[in-house]
């Protein structure tokens, strides 16, 4: 496997040699490919403490959610994947599992597979499946701010897949889209499940699929996983678990900022709250301090001062009506093209195309 970062070249696929113990009587299967790059930023030790110090210091306290996915929690995140309570995940696999063929079907042959926020990359394997059984060969490239997971994931598929070649990308989405354009245009279906659209504001999800499709063929497609507005309750649900899971995955943040900038929080003085807005729609995540309290942070040379009940914003999960998802769509640039839903209608998967040039 090579290792390179953005912005100096692009990398050369290493070659492994094929495995032959298995099939000794196959003559020369093809050989297994993959590249990992990494990002400059996600390398950067400092960029998180930069962040940290900025939505610490802000009046209306708040970390951005790109932070919540290191080792832990990347882990802690598929544990809720695993949950009763969070729906998402589960249905999401259903609809890929019921529609995979009609996912895929129109596609190029030589359409290669990208993914934004591919993480453990489980519910990929349908659609990975389904192109390979179609054409032999695939070249998937997932980007992923968890460098850890994204190497264990791309491995695991290529002991899988023995036809699958894998270009990963450690970095966030803005430098995976970057990266795309810097690439001689290729056909192209671009991944982007699990809702992770919702944890945009609106305008800011439509303008970023504006500029994922700028860099579109026309016969390219985008399919964006959108969990759907229903009541309170589910959605409340999803969100703070009755195992304390998704409490654990927010107050990671807090230990990350303890293991890695030395910071000094009492985990057991904060709480986990997940509220539904339902006039905007959207889930909102916090951490809530227990008492009035002042937080040293060591390698930020601060010390942060919270009043009791007060709160640091971690993540925002916008719901979709039908109408929001035309009007993102619309607003995006994006022509919708087909769209399935599970049996509960919990959940939509949306394959759009770019909007041709006329
Ligand atoms: N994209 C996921 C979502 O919005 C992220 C997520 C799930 C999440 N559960 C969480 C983020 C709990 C923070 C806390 O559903």
């Amino acid at each position: 496997m090579t290792y390179t970062r953005c912005g100096r070249g692009l990398p050369r696929s290493t070659m492994r040699e094929p495995d032959r113990q298995h099939s000794p009587l196959v003559s020369v299967p093809a050989p297994r490919r993959m590249t990992l790059r990494r990002s400059a930023t996600a390398e950067d030790p400092f960029a998180f403490a930069a962040s940290v110090r900025e939505g610490l210091a802000h009046a209306v306290k708040h970390l951005h959610c790109a932070w919540f996915y290191d080792e832990e929690g990347s882990r802690l995140f598929e544990e809720i994947c695993a949950l009763p309570e969070y729906y998402l995940t589960r249905a999401e696999e259903r609809i890929l599992r019921r529609h995979a063929g009609s996912i895929v079907s129109g596609l190029p042959e030589r359409a290669e597979l990208v993914e934004l926020g591919s993480g453990s990359a489980a519910k990929t394997r349908i659609l990975i499946e389904e192109l390979l059984a179609r054409n032999g060969h695939l070249r998937y490239v997932p980007i992923d701010i968890a460098h850890g997971m994204l190497e264990r994931s791309s491995r695991a598929l290529l002991e899988e897949y023995p036809l699958l070649e894998i270009h990963a990308l450690a970095a966030e989405y803005q430098e995976g889209l970057e990266a795309l354009a810097r690439e001689a245009p290729t056909p192209r279906l671009v991944l982007w499940l699990g809702s992770n659209v919702g944890n945009f504001e609106r305008p800011a999800a439509a303008q970023f699929l504006g500029r994922l499709a700028k860099h579109l063929l026309p016969g390219d497609r985008i399919l964006v996983g959108i969990d759907l507005r229903k009541e309170r309750e589910t959605l409340e649900r999803a969100y703070d678990d009755s195992l304390g899971v998704t409490a654990r995955f927010n107050k990671n943040l807090l230990a990350r900022i303890n293991r890695e900038l030395g910071g000094h929080f009492d985990l057991a003085s904060f709480r986990h709250g997940a509220r539904y807005d339902e006039h905007l729609g959207r889930i909102e995540m916090y951490l809530v301090s227990a008492k009035a309290q002042r937080v040293p942070i060591t390698a930020l040379g601060m010390e942060v001062e919270f009043a009791e009940g007060e709160t640091i914003h971690t993540e925002n999960s916008y719901k979709y009506s039908l109408e929001e998802i035309a009007e993102l769509a619309q607003a995006a640039g994006l022509v919708p093209d087909q769209q399935w839903f599970d049996t509960r209608r919990a959940f939509s998967l949306n394959r759009f195309a770019p909007r041709p040039v006329t």
